[in-house]
């Protein structure tokens, strides 16, 4: 029996029951916090979808899943039956208001079998342009009036742009508390991300040289060997700025660049995140070209196999300007940061999967050794890496053994997997847990959305009327467009990737 503390009983409704993301994700998720003994002691899980299923039906299919998806990969099955049981199905249509009498009708049901009045949990796992109106048919129902319990959580993307993304907010202030609401931002619920708070402010080493006087440039890359593949619909209306920089790398850069807080409650950590998106230098649309980079890939080879392009891919048109990849550089106006840059990318089909950040350090102020010792230096470095390895490491220059005075760089590596026993929770298992918890401190607040959007609007609005010339610009398994290589080049840097290759 594990030594933690449960979290209070718990009704959890998943609207877009039967889709993927519950199936790969959320049931998972669930299922290994069942297993880890972090479920509350009473609960209920309702998947909502169109489709028809018994209950039967419906919890051999997310099985399916479980067997396919879960980090555990059907280990520990047996307790599957045990889990399943707290599982039901509704047939409904989230248009029909009427229908939504049958959620009233289920916590009443459940609330009288549990005999306490549980937690109330709508994951909205839809398409975004659904949220709205399942929303503002759920903010009528009695429930939703109990501010305590009853929560409301939301996946990205969070509108579409600044606009939607404030009437959205809108809608939703005229139904729920703010504190009801939980927007998901899912890597913040990765281990590797959190441990960046641990690694700042819980070790006096690193802080006194977390900052401009030290700190030449900072990097954040979430490379991904994927496609748009089945997702060609979505990724039409989104493209690599609005999936991937306006949320996961604007929360990492946060993570990264943030003031100490005073404690860890939810405000204070979210007050200090939006400090940082507030001081971020606005790019103005004249010199988009000079801080920002696009791509789009191409058809070609990806490890031994043939890959069609972006624009040949399912549901994208032909002659799509919409980019894969994106590369920005942007600036913190304040006394840490003052100008340093940091270079955020990302993009599909590139050579790895991998997301790091990288804090160059500035050369040492004088060099006394011969310069054939200078020969190999590099600059210190620190690398987090998020995924898929785990680990975190610093370069620094060390005496090559021998009788010349030979300098070269050396890693020193802390890898999670070598390190601790424990596996480490999917950043769904943390973040339904939180939100059982009524912890939002890893969930978007309306004003870090808000300001994330602000940020990227004017390169989001001069791509879309600029559209590309040069696309498809990039190969699969590369590093992306020229364009983003010059960005860095301009100001003296290029790119750190992993694993090493270059020794670089
Ligand atoms: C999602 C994006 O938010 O994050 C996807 O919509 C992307 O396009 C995914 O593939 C990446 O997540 P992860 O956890 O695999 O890095």
């Amino acid at each position: 029996m594990q030594n933690h503390k449960r979290p209070p009983s718990s009704l959890i409704f998943i609207f877009g029951g039967s889709g993927d993301l519950n199936l790969r994700k959320l049931t998972p998720a669930l299922y290994n916090l069942f297993l880890d003994e972090w479920m509350p002691e009473k609960f209920g899980i309702v998947g909502i979808g169109r489709s028809e299923y018994t209950n039967d039906k419906y919890r051999e299919h997310l099985f399916d899943g479980i067997k396919k998806f879960s980090r555990r990969r059907g280990e520990e099955n047996g307790n599957w039956q045990n889990f399943a049981e707290h599982i039901s199905y509704l047939q409904m249509d989230a248009e029909d208001e009427e229908a939504y009498q049958q959620i009233s009708a289920i916590v009443k049901e459940r609330e009288a079998a549990f005999g306490e009045h549980p937690n109330v949990i709508f994951y909205l796992a839809v398409a975004p342009q659904l949220v709205p109106d399942i929303a503002a048919k759920l903010g009528p129902l009695n429930i939703c009036a109990d501010t305590k319990c009853t929560r409301i959580v939301i996946e990205k993307p969070f509108g579409h742009d600044l606009q939607s993304a404030r009437e959205l907010n809108h809608l939703l202030s005229t139904m729920f508390d703010e504190d009801q609401i939980f927007r998901i931002d899912h890597y913040l619920g990765k281990e590797t991300v959190q441990n960046i708070l641990a690694l700042r402010f819980a070790n006096a080493l690193f802080e006194p040289i977390w900052n401009r006087n030290y700190i030449e440039n900072v990097q954040i890359t979430a490379a991904e060997t994927v496609g748009a593949e089945s997702r060609g619909a979505y990724y039409e209306k989104s493209g690599a700025l609005r999936d991937m920089v306006q949320n996961h790398m604007l929360q990492l850069m946060c993570m990264v660049a943030m003031e100490a807080p005073v404690s860890f409650d939810a405000n204070e950590i979210r007050n200090k995140k939006v400090d940082v998106l507030n001081a971020i230098r606005k790019i103005d649309h004249a010199s988009v070209q000079d801080f920002a980079a696009r791509g789009q890939y191409s058809e070609g080879w990806m490890k031994g196999e043939k890959v069609p392009g972006y624009n040949q891919e399912k549901n994208v048109n032909p002659e799509s300007g919409v980019e894969t990849f994106a590369a920005v550089k942007f600036y913190i106006d304040n006394w840490r940061w003052q100008d340093v840059p940091f270079y955020v990318r990302t993009g599909k089909r590139m050579h790895n999967k991998s997301t790091i950040i990288t804090l160059q350090f500035r050369p040492a102020p004088s060099f006394a050794f011969p310069r054939e010792a200078a020969d190999t230096w590099r600059p210190n470095r620190l690398t987090i890496s998020i995924q898929p390895e785990m680990d975190i490491r610093i370069r620094f220059q060390a005496k090559r053994p021998g009788q010349d005075m030979t300098l070269s760089p050396v890693d020193m590596i802390f890898n999670y997997d070598e390190a601790y026993d424990e596996h480490e929770p999917e950043a769904y298992e943390t973040l339904l847990l939180d939100v059982m918890e009524g912890n939002a401190t890893l969930f978007m607040r309306v004003d870090q959305v808000e300001a994330a959007w602000k940020i990227i609007m004017p390169i989001l609005e001069t791509w879309q009327n600029r559209q590309p010339v040069d696309f498809p610009n990039y190969a699969p398994d590369s590093w992306g467009p020229e364009d983003a290589e010059a960005l860095i080049a301009r100001d003296g840097f290029n790119w750190v990737t992993l694993p090493l290759l270059n020794g670089e």
